[in-house]
């Protein structure tokens, strides 16, 4: 299909750049008529000389294995060092990968394809690969890397109750500067659609083990489609034909065989290539146990076996009986050893052959400058004069509210299709609810009902935390698809926290509103209006940090069973000291820290305050009522009638069966319920909440680094 749909102005220049292109947008308010991207379909647009050359030059990777400690117990306790050894996992590679070309990456499973991709897409960390890579003759500095590049993982991590359109769309929203119109940015993903085959699928949903969803072909092709929406520069992929039927593969290979001619460099691994597809490779490498054993064409496969002494045979797949053999080598005393050695002279003997005026003359800043102003690389980058490579691109896209704005919709969109999420949540809460508002009943203004008040909020409070722990799940399904976004910039991480948490309010007004309003009245809680609205008030913020602090715990642990199991754990902690079962002034010295960072105490604190203080004379026990809960409770009236006016004659005051024993601030005293007001109890608790969200941000900013040490 024809991909270009020129305006007459624009068949002028050879290809709409990115600078005419916001221009246009600009005086004219739309430009329909442009196609975003110019990614040909056929070769006569190749450029004739690359402009990028990715080289790679002595890569070696070693990590140490083995028992992480070895402690010897022999009698008098002495530990012995760390007993490891160290492996090479990759062993002086060398290479070169250059524009228009796809660079393909072949061996056994364990060989190092994957470790290979990692180096050159700075995936490993500095201090820990030798080696060099460099891109026109210049060290990639991890922050151009990281907008010029994409890398398209082996898993497709995508949200499964989007669209494959709207997947894109999101995607171009997130990746595509601000400046280009929308009906630009949808004219690319319809482009990208029709390029990656997906027309018929462009409104399935995704799906996943729940939800049936576009086939694992297509769903592999949306993941290369959203990163490389914005048209990078250098492109990894590891695997991407994995688990793919051959006709499959081949599409998503010709799709990235387009994206190379485009002006991109394409380098991606992959286990058995068809015929069809190594038809389409450009170069190859071959490895096993981290070393080269091939590097070159596919063309001159059969003639490097036929020199190493071990020719194919005329017809069938070159690939396969290369790794056919190497495995056998691999099954050797010797293993691979000799195929090393031959492939470095038969490389030495290449490389004296071949004229050096193939190299690039463009220095990599002019390199990129030329690319950016044919049109690729739509990233919010200007093609201007004299400027540095980190100006000339910039690290985002677009500025922090786009991306909250963007994140927002994408969330709102993804949940609304899933109802089931929230109901679960709601239904949780509105079962405690009636569970609670049936046993506490109408609470009366006795002795009893006073322990009945202290029991039925505390545990109020700790099930509103409990409930938070349900949205464990939801946030680390969802930091997998933010860590690969957010490994090459497609948003900010502060964006993303702070979009999450906006969207999580709502659904908790909701929540609060309607567990307040099945408790408040039920129960019989003081205040009327304005103490519901102080007990609405504390259940949201109770809720709020409760949902933050499970947020935290997700970034922390990435795995649900231990997140899960600290939230339930430490849920309980801050139960046993909030005051409730031992207050404040009665619990040990060590302890007293735990009361003053549980998150139960001050939404406890707030609604006994509300409860017990709005009037302090409030009387919770009069004359005889002070003997119930004693054995005194079960003599006869008129005996406990005299044992009051014995009291009072004692006391020199006159005690009745009606005089107020207990009074709403002798409880609040009672039980340690003074160190702070309500309010301050309440905006305490909300800090907390905010407090966890930066925790949570700072989690997922230390802890999806995503490189190997
Ligand atoms: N951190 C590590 N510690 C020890 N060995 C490791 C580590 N990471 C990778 N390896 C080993 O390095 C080798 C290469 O791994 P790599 O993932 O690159 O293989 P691969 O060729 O991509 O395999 P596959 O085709 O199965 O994906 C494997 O033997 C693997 O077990
Ligand atoms: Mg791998």
């Amino acid at each position: 299909m024809e991909l270009q749909q020129f305006s007459s102005e624009a068949q002028f220049s050879a290809s709409p750049t990115l600078e005419h292109l916001l221009k246009r947008d600009e005086i004219t308010g739309k430009s329909d008529d442009y196609q975003v991207l110019d990614i040909p379909n056929t070769s006569s647009s190749i450029p004739t000389l690359a402009t990028f050359l990715l080289s790679f030059d002595n890569l070696t990777y070693n990590v140490k294995v083995g028992p992480k400690s070895t402690f010897a117990c022999c009698g008098n306790n002495t530990i012995v060092s760390p007993n490891k050894k160290t492996k090479s996992l990759l062993n002086d590679i060398t290479g070169e990968a250059r524009e228009g070309e796809i660079m393909a990456i072949l061996g056994a499973s364990g060989s190092g394809k994957s470790t290979l991709i990692d180096a050159l897409a700075n995936r490993i960390d500095r201090h820990s690969l030798r080696g060099s890579v460099t891109l026109n003759g210049e060290a990639l500095e991890s922050g151009l890397l990281k907008v010029i590049s994409a890398y398209v993982m082996q898993d497709d991590l995508l949200f499964p109750m989007l669209t494959v359109e709207e997947t894109l769309m999101f995607s171009a929203e997130f990746r595509l500067p601000r400046s280009l119109s929308k009906s630009n940015k949808k004219v690319r993903v319809q482009a990208l659609i029709d390029q990656l085959g997906l027309r018929n699928a462009a409104k399935t949903v995704i799906g996943d083990e729940g939800h049936r969803g576009v086939s694992g072909g297509e769903r592999r092709r949306v993941s290369i489609g959203i990163d490389i929406i914005h048209d990078p520069i250098l492109l990894f992929l590891d695997e991407p034909t994995s688990g793919l039927d051959s006709t499959s593969a081949y599409m998503v290979v010709k799709v990235l065989q387009r994206i190379a001619q485009s002006g991109s460099i394409v380098i991606m691994s992959i286990h058995q290539p068809s015929s069809r597809i190594l038809g389409l490779l450009d170069s190859l490498i071959f490895l096993s146990h981290g070393q080269t054993l091939y590097s070159g064409s596919p063309a001159n496969l059969p003639r490097f076996f036929n020199e190493f002494g071990h020719p194919f045979p005329e017809n069938g797949n070159p690939s396969e009986f290369a790794l056919d053999f190497i495995r056998e080598l691999e099954e050797t005393p010797f293993g691979t050893q000799k195929l090393v050695e031959f492939n470095n002279s038969w490389q030495a003997a290449m490389n004296s052959n071949s004229n050096a005026s193939n190299k690039p003359s463009l220095a990599l800043k002019d390199a990129i400058k030329r690319s950016i102003s044919r049109g690729k690389l739509v990233t919010g980058a200007v093609a201007t004069i004299d400027v540095n490579l980190t100006s000339l691109v910039p690290s985002f896209a677009n500025p922090f509210w786009v991306e909250v704005l963007v994140l927002l919709k994408r969330l709102v969109t993804n949940s609304r299709r899933i109802p089931e999420v929230f109901g679960v949540r709601l239904g949780a809460i509105i079962i405690t609810g009636i569970i609670l508002a049936t046993m506490f009943w109408q609470i009366d203004n006795s002795p009893r009902g006073v322990q009945e008040r202290l029991g039925c909020i505390a545990i109020s409070i700790s099930a509103i935390v409990y409930t938070c722990t349900t949205e464990a799940p939801e946030f680390i399904k969802e930091r997998y698809i933010f860590m690969r976004e957010t490994a090459y910039n497609a948003y900010r991480r502060s964006s993303y926290v702070l979009a999450r948490s906006f969207f999580s309010i709502p659904s908790l007004i909701i929540l609060s509103l309607v567990f307040s309003t099945i408790t408040f009245w039920a129960i019989g809680f003081s205040g009327g209006v304005s103490g519901f609205f102080f007990y609405f008030l504390t259940t949201l913020a109770t809720f709020w940090a409760g949902s933050s602090f499970v947020a935290f715990l997700a970034g922390l642990f990435p795995d649900f069973f231990i997140a899960f199991v600290i939230a339930i754990a430490t849920t309980s902690y801050f139960l046993f000291f909030c005051g409730f079962l031992v207050s404040r002034d009665r619990l040990p010295k060590y302890w007293i820290w735990f009361h003053y960072i549980s998150l139960v105490k001050y939404p406890y604190q707030a609604l006994l305050q509300n409860e017990f203080l709005q009037d302090p004379s409030k009387c919770f026990a009069r004359g005889a009522q002070i003997f119930e809960q004693t054995t005194l409770g079960a003599l006869p009236t008129s005996l406990k009638n005299d044992l009051l006016t014995s009291m009072g004659n004692v006391l020199g005051m006159n005690v009745t069966g009606s005089t107020c024993i207990l009074m709403g601030k002798d409880i609040a005293k009672l039980q340690a319920l003074t160190d702070l007001n309500k309010w301050n109890c309440v905006w305490i608790t909300f800090a907390w909440g905010c407090f966890y969200r930066i925790l949570f941000y700072l989690t997922l900013l230390f802890g999806s680094k995503n490189k190997r040490k």
